[in-house]
């Protein structure tokens, strides 16, 4: 061809990336690996091994060790054996081998992207130019907070042994993302990689052994799903982090319920991509191909919903089809291909099964002409249109390079379509106006919001998911948190366990006799359903009076009352500091009756200090109100990103039985300070404080709904919240039995369950009974990503 003739077609000659390095090494390990163990490659004990296929081929590329129930048992080991070790080291010690490591991993980056891509079937301009360049900076990152750790986190100490299992679609980065803020923190790690990509992080291992880090630190396990069942079940993991899919999320959140392993979990999403009439369309058309041609879609965040403004979807639609026809599909070695090969056949097969239903169901589809590579597992860039938003391509994720396309006429028209989705991983708002722009972004349910741009990740900025995507953040410095715990909290004694049998308090049928007292939903005292009380008696066995028995129908209505009141969210923080100081004054001017009453069930001396430190909380929680603000990172490129705390909706709070007016104000408060709306279950020692609480708030201007009481049986209680799809949360505060409830009950929707893990917290004590260790809780981090410069 002449040089006139490419010049006029513009038809790129091969391009292909030298692997010459990367087979070496696999040559240099003889294609086999073992797991990587105590800083030593060791065979696998039941001798299991399996491929690892090059997708883009189908070719084997090497072998890797099936990890069995021993094999993870001799890595755990090793890793509980190495922890006193690496805590020993100075801060700036462990910030010396993190920032070895980024460097080792730079050095070797080319042999690192070859590799990836290999085994991943990603296109190597993507392996080479984001993911390698991220992990190098996810270490250096983390290398500093290695340094600042003990000025930065005085108080906390680490989980240990963490367990670690992460998905195929961006291997090493997201072993970077789980490895770095781990070991930065003084915990020690057993990663799995997953099955169809193991390659890179058995090369990361041979790299923590050039570096010198110590034995055990880090070992490396391949297996399948059984290989990751073993880590989470194993009894010597302290900690849990995940990324993949919903429902392995589930089973790993039922999984770990009974134990007091942390956990977080980075799972699906099925993210929009707003694009108003005012947005540059050239830019988002470009977005676009960020968005959901990346790493072939396969992109837990990729924005997979295409949400146009009407008036300007059929100009956007065109462009979209002229943009897609450019995409060039193939050989991902090859360094000027876009779009190259799905990670294995299930994958295809799930993307064109789901693609057929969605047509099925009435989408149209649009893909650009074009040759397909003869062999290998390609999808071609795909747009579907007129999707209704129930269809299965609007609702599910399909983790390929498919687009479902809907349009929208005003922005809340948009915000409502946005929402409309179990997950809330990340967004992309288009718009030339700051303020359509950030309006929408604070209304979207998610916890990354891009906005002008898409697909942006630093390691400054956490990221991590609102609802069926999940909870905990990873990056940052609240994503070193999920690898942190409070020393005084892992230290605190286990409660007793709590008797709330029936035997203890009868049942009767109301009304009758001294004090009855009703249910408080929506700001209005209401019977209970069933029709039946609790019998009350104080210390003495004396009858103090009746509590109603609370069903799923009054929680029901409570949780519908508490949605109805999310206004509250929007009041400002002053305002809510205003109510909660009048709450205050209400509490204290009736501190004396209120006080000799809760006498008769706890002693006069807890009830009048209860009442006293109930009011000192309220002024703290008044104070925290307005203080608890987020921040702004400095990613390394032309955005800011701002980190704001957002309250998580409707929670559901159980109340511990020892201390009912305290306990009740030291869950409740944080997160009505937050914003957040609650259903509260009062303790079952004492529930007639329920009475004497909504006289307090029914005069403090609490707007209706924004506190609701249901007292009754805790245990009956606590699975409706649990269960109930629509809170964000339930706290939880019992013995072991309930906390382990809590969790297991909540996989519906995955809600954050926070608890006391059982343990005896003195709330008397302000540093265990308030403050940031309950607000980190009530809120969770929206990062909203914001471009300046031309
Ligand atoms: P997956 O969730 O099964 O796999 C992710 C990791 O979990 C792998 O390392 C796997 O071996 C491990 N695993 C599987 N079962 C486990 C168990 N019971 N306990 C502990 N670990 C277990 O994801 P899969 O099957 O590879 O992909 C299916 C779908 O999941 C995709 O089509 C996509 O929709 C979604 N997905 C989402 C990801 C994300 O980044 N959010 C990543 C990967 C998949």
């Amino acid at each position: 061809m002449s040089v006139i003739e490419k010049f006029t077609t513009m038809e790129y000659g091969p391009a292909p990336e030298d692997p010459k390095e990367s087979l070496q090494w696999l040559d240099r390990h003889k294609h086999r690996f073992g797991h990587f163990i105590g800083g030593a490659w060791k065979a696998p004990a039941e001798g299991q091994y399996f491929d690892t296929l090059d997708p883009s081929t189908g070719e084997k590329i090497a072998e890797v060790a099936q990890g069995s129930v021993a094999d993870v048992h001799a890595a755990v080991k090793a890793a509980r054996n190495a922890l006193k070790e690496w805590q020993a080291l100075m801060p700036h010690a462990r910030a010396k081998f993190l920032y070895a490591l980024a460097r080792q991993v730079q050095k070797h980056s080319r042999r690192l992207a070859v590799l990836e891509t290999i085994d991943n079937g990603k296109p190597i301009r993507e392996s080479r130019d984001i993911d390698i360049p991220l992990v190098v900076r996810h270490f250096y990152y983390h290398a500093g907070w290695a340094q600042l750790l003990e000025q930065e986190f005085p108080g906390y100490q680490a989980c240990g042994v963490v367990g670690q299992i992460i998905p195929w679609n961006f291997p090493l980065l997201m072993l970077a993302w789980k490895i770095a803020p781990a070991l930065a923190t003084g915990n020690t790690v057993v990663l799995k990689p997953a099955e169809y990509t193991p390659l890179t992080a058995l090369a990361f291992a041979e790299i923590c052994d050039e570096v010198g880090l110590p034995k055990g630190v880090v070992n490396i396990v391949t297996g399948d799903g059984s290989t990751g069942e073993a880590i989470v079940k194993h009894s010597g993991v302290d900690k849990i982090a995940f990324t993949g899919s919903t429902e392995v999320g589930r089973a790993i959140r039922r999984a770990t319920a009974n134990s007091h392993k942390k956990l977080s979990l980075e799972l699906g999403g099925k993210s929009p991509f707003l694009v108003f009439e005012d947005a540059d369309l050239d830019s988002a058309v470009e977005g676009l191909v960020d968005g959901i041609w990346f790493n072939q879609g396969q992109v837990c965040c990729a924005g997979s919903r295409l949400l146009m403004q009407e008036s300007i979807a059929e100009k956007l639609t065109r462009k979209l089809q002229m943009r897609m026809s450019t995409l060039r599909v193939g050989a991902p070695l090859d360094k000027a291909i876009d779009i190259g090969a799905i990670v294995a056949r299930v994958q295809l097969d799930r993307i064109e099964r789901l693609v057929k239903q969605g047509i099925a169901e009435g989408a149209s589809c649009w893909q650009p002409e074009g040759v397909m590579p003869a062999r290998g597992l390609y999808y071609k860039p795909t747009l579907l249109s007129n999707v209704h938003p129930s269809s299965i391509v609007a609702q599910e994720e399909i983790f390929g390079p498919v687009l479902a396309a809907m349009t929208f006429r005003t922005p809340k028209e948009a915000v409502e379509l946005a929402n409309n989705t179990a997950y809330g991983l990340a967004a992309s708002v288009w718009s030339e106006s700051v303020n359509v722009a950030l309006q929408t972004a604070a209304q979207i349910k998610a916890g990354v919001v891009w906005v002008n741009s898409t697909n942006l990740f630093d390691a400054a900025c956490g990221f991590g998911g609102y609802r069926e995507s999940g909870f905990g953040r990873e990056g940052g410095k609240e994503g070193l948190r999920e690898y942190l715990e409070l020393a005084w909290f892992r230290k605190a004694p286990a409660l007793p366990k709590t008797s709330s049998k029936k035997s203890d308090q009868a049942d009767v049928a109301s009304p009758t006799v001294d004090r009855t007292v009703k249910l408080y939903i929506g700001g209005k005292q209401a019977r209970p359903d069933s029709g039946y009380s609790l019998e009350i008696r104080g210390k003495n066995g004396k009858r103090l009076g009746e509590s109603p028995l609370g069903n799923r129908k009054d929680i029901r209505n409570a949780v519908e009352a508490a949605h109805k009141a999310a206004g509250w969210a929007k009041t400002t923080a002053h305002n809510r500091a205003q109510v909660l100081y009048y709450v205050a004054e209400n509490l204290s001017q009736r501190a004396g009756e209120i006080s000799d009453r809760l006498a008769a069930a706890i002693g006069k001396k807890q009830a009048v200090q209860e009442v006293q430190f109930s009011i000192e909380r309220l002024f703290s929680y008044a104070a925290w109100t307005d203080k608890f603000d987020g921040s702004v990172h400095n990613p390394p490129f032309r955005n800011i990103s701002v980190a704001m705390n957002e309250p998580l909706g409707a929670v559901g709070v159980i109340c511990p039985a020892e201390v009912p007016l305290l306990g009740f104000f030291s869950l409740v408060l944080p997160l009505v300070a937050a914003g957040n709306t609650v259903v509260v279950v009062p303790s079952e020692t004492y529930p007639l404080i329920t009475g004497d609480l909504y006289q307090v708030f029914d005069t403090s201007d609490v707007p209706g709904g924004v506190i609701n009481m249901v007292p009754g049986r805790t245990s009956e209680l606590l699975k409706v919240l649990a269960e109930h799809d629509d809170l964000a949360a339930v706290w939880c505060y019992g013995d072991d039995e309930l906390c382990a409830a809590a969790k297991a009950l909540s996989t519906g929707n995955l809600k954050q369950i926070f608890t006391n893990e059982g343990r005896t917290i003195d709330f008397f004590d302000p540093q265990q009974g308030e403050g940031p260790f309950y607000l980190l809780h009530a809120y969770q981090v929206k990062n909203i990503w914001v471009p300046y410069g031309e």
